[in-house]
């Protein structure tokens, strides 16, 4: 079957549903697709309830409804349908919607997956999106949300943007008005919220000499090229705002820069997706602002309130999104600079840190994929830490870099793995996974995966 004729199927179960529980994961593509569908849904005049969950894992599985509701599983399920099954819900009340991978179970739940087909890179916002679409084609103002759940599950990493179906999901947002795609934009965070300077500073890959983690040196370079820094009101500027003219010779300043240090020059730019429709300077401005806002909502346990911004909420909720913003990006900032101050422990083909209880182990996998491009991006880095409530579960994370993946690595694979043999569980990308893992196994984890990631090397060099 195509992959349009599981978009046509999912849409008639949805539209034939007489009541819908939406059961989302709480990072932003889960809180994008739960947003997606609940609106979707609802202009259908169908009752929806949405649940969010941290993972779809046994313990979880109490907050997921024996009802009469169609149960719609979006951002995870496909990696646990043997776990639906145990619970208890059958073929015709479940309707999986997830860009990871399946696991087979005795039960063939209806799924749409982008995975099987080979369409390319698509977050579950995506897959909600066109499910969305094909419900009513006047859904394409949700592509925005698609948007943003492809932005914050990093599908746009490369500096052509957001490509195949997620391109066509963005430009979907051109046409119904709500999204504004800038080619060959700078790569970095903050362009439409954070001073030029301080937006240059937190380039973190590549590392541009004397100006990332600089905001001095920033600031010192763009006097040096006559730009000016403030508006007459006294209000500093931001990168989104500034002309053509003084975008372009602050972008060929750079360049001359990390190509007199020896930098690669291609990973400073990259497509923004900035949306019209919001506030200037708001974090909702652009798709990636507008990621690390659900992020921070959702790793803070209040998915919800993402949620509420998603459809439009721009006052009670959107003001404690904001703070969550800021609680949330100055403790992934603390733990970034804690990986960095204690250091990681080398193994042949990886690295890794234990950081206890200091760090929630909803934010441990954002701080080692922020601390890898500081340390070899060559080997991938594994944080584990306890959980508050659990003192028998570690939380792994584990992220490397798409060169890696390039050459063979598989994280997905390789802590699916190790976590088996040392009785516990795991998933994710091959890019960035997670698993919990009995306390105590650490060590030995260690060495399984070091094995691992050695094989996995090893077979992918004599494959080429
Ligand atoms: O599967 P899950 O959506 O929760 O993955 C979230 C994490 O995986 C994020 O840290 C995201 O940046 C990362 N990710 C990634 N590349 C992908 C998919 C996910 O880095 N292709
Ligand atoms: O979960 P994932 O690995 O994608 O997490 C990366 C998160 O960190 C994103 O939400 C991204 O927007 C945020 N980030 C940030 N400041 C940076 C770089 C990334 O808040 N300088
Ligand atoms: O938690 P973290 O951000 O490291 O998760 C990275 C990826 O691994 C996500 O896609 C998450 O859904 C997945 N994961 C998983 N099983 C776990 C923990 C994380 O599938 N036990």
């Amino acid at each position: 079957m195509a992959f349009t004729e599981d978009l046509r199927e999912a849409s008639e179960i949805i539209r034939s549903a007489s009541a819908v529980t939406i059961l989302s994961h709480i990072d932003a593509d889960g809180i994008a697709s739960e947003a997606i569908l609940r609106e979707a849904v609802s202009r259908l005049n169908i009752q929806t309830r949405s649940v969010f969950l941290r993972q779809l894992e046994p313990l979880m599985m109490k907050w997921v409804p024996k009802d009469d509701t169609l149960k719609i599983f979006v951002d995870l399920g496909a990696g646990q349908q043997n776990l639906i099954e145990e619970h208890g819900l059958s073929d015709d009340e479940v309707l999986i919607l997830d860009h990871h991978i399946s696991q087979p179970s005795n039960i063939e739940y209806r799924q749409v997956n982008c995975l099987p087909y080979g369409i390319g890179k698509l977050s579950a916002a995506g897959i909600a999106y066109f499910v969305a679409r094909e419900m009513d084609a006047g859904n394409r103002d949700l592509a925005k949300l698609g948007v943003v759940g492809n932005v914050g599950d990093m599908m746009a990493r490369e500096a052509c943007g957001l490509v195949g179906p997620a391109r066509e999901i963005a430009l979907d947002g051109v046409t119904a008005g709500n999204v504004r795609i800038t080619t060959h934009d700078l790569n970095c965070y903050g362009l439409s919220t954070r001073p030029i300077h301080i937006c240059l500073s937190y380039s973190d890959d590549p590392i541009i000499p004397g100006i990332s983690n600089n905001p001095n040196g920033a600031q010192a370079f763009l006097e040096r090229l006559g730009i000016t820094l403030r508006e007459p009101d006294g209000r500093w500027r931001v990168w989104e705002e500034l002309p053509d003219e003084e975008r372009r010779t602050i972008a060929s300043a750079i360049v001359e820069q990390l190509i007199a240090h020896g930098e690669p020059v291609n990973r400073i730019f990259g497509e923004s997706y900035i949306f019209p429709d919001e506030a200037p300077r708001s974090p909702l401005r652009n798709a990636s602002e507008y990621a690390t806002m659900l992020n921070a909502c959702g790793r803070w346990a209040r998915p919800d309130i993402g949620s509420s911004v998603c459809t439009g909420d721009r006052d009670l909720q959107y003001r404690k999104a904001e703070h969550m913003l800021r609680h949330h990006r100055s403790v992934i900032r603390e733990l970034f600079q804690y990986i960095l101050d204690t250091g990681v422990a080398r193994t042949d083909n990886l690295q890794w840190i234990h950081t206890g209880d200091r760090f929630p182990d909803t934010i441990v996998g954002i701080g080692a994929g922020m601390a890898l491009s500081k340390l070899d991006w060559k080997r991938p880095i594994m944080v584990f830490c306890t959980l508050p409530d659990d003192p028998e579960v570690v939380k792994v994370s584990m992220r490397t870099v798409e060169r890696v993946v390039a050459r063979g690595i598989d994280l997905q694979a390789a802590l699916c793995e190790a976590s088996e043999r040392v009785g516990g569980a795991g998933g994710g990308h091959a890019i960035a996974a997670g698993a919990y893992i009995p306390a105590g196994t650490e060590e030995v984890f260690v060495r399984e995966i070091d094995d691992i990631l050695a094989r996995q090397s090893s077979s992918c060099a004599e494959n080429s």
